[in-house]
């Protein structure tokens, strides 16, 4: 049957089906993931603060979110792929985002790219009109963009207009720039609920939020925060199970049977005579 493509994107957002996108960083979760029935898999450069153990998505290398893709695509049968581009990965020249971008697909196996734009970010409006020329299809990503936190600073939720906040104006054209582009589908990140109806409504392509509230086409969370693998919970979040304590749970059963010589038991041995093991 083939993965997810961008007309089956497109005919649930004709027919105003949500579209789901949950991230993965490896191929043991993105098995599942994709197992689960999700439309597409954003390998997300919250790999940094989800998978690699940095403090956020600006160390995260493109060797890393190449390998993280790669493993994601391996693993998958169904969804669509999505390769993250990570800090400056792009934007230092439009020769080096495209050959950058081209081996997320032709090494990596991803479907698409994705990449964070500011409010009126012309040189990424640049880069996706220059991708998606070539063919490669790409998610846009505003609002609330991990990559520009040192710059944002203290702002959070985007769509105020206070200060570090962009205003809703910035991020419907903005939205309604990278549609013109090519964009195929955009992301909204901690938006003020207004602003992620606005947009939506601006735009012919669908809206995922993540912290946007109710009025967009479709929804993505990290997965880490889904599984309750993370340390902290988010109001735009939603906990859906509690990995930390299965995890935490077995590993202090295993040690507790290390320690008291329940396992191995003879279940677990080889002996001389049975050539099948
Ligand atoms: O890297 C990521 O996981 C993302 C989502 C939060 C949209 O960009």
């Amino acid at each position: 049957m083939g993965r997810v493509s961008i007309p089956d994107i497109h005919e649930k957002y004709k027919n105003s089906e949500p579209v789901t996108m949950l991230t993965a960083y490896d191929a043991p979760i993105a098995r599942q993931v994709d197992e689960g029935g999700v439309d597409m898999i954003l390998v997300g450069d919250s790999a940094g603060d989800n998978h690699l153990g940095y403090d956020d998505t600006v160390p995260v290398t493109l060797d890393e979110a190449l390998s993280n893709t790669a493993a994601v695509d391996r693993a998958v049968e169904d969804a669509m792929v999505i390769g993250d581009m990570p800090f400056l990965s792009y934007g230092t020249s439009l020769e080096e985002s495209v050959k950058n971008a081209g081996r997320f697909m032709k090494e990596a196996g991803a479907d698409a790219v994705k990449l964070e734009t500011a409010p009126y970010g012309k040189t990424t409006i640049e880069i996706v009109s220059r991708l998606t020329e070539l063919g490669m299809p790409v998610v846009g990503h505003i609002g609330l963009t991990p990559q520009r936190m040192n710059q944002i600073g203290g702002g959070y939720v985007q769509g105020r207009g206070d200060g570090s906040s962009a205003t809703v104006e910035a991020l419907v054209e903005t939205a309604e720039e990278l549609e013109d582009a090519g964009a195929f589908s955009i992301i909204l990140e901690a938006v003020t609920e207004e602003t992620g109806k606005q947009v939506t409504e601006a735009v012919d392509v669908p809206t995922i939020g993540i912290g946007a509230g109710r009025c967009v086409n479709g929804q993505v969370l990290v997965i880490t925060d889904v599984l309750g693998l993370s340390d902290e919970s988010y109001t735009l979040s939603k906990q859906y199970a509690d990995l930390n304590s299965v995890i935490q749970g077995a590993v202090e059963s295993y040690v507790d049977d290390v320690q008291s010589e329940v396992f191995p038991s003879s279940k677990n041995v080889f002996d001389a005579i049975d050539e099948d093991q």
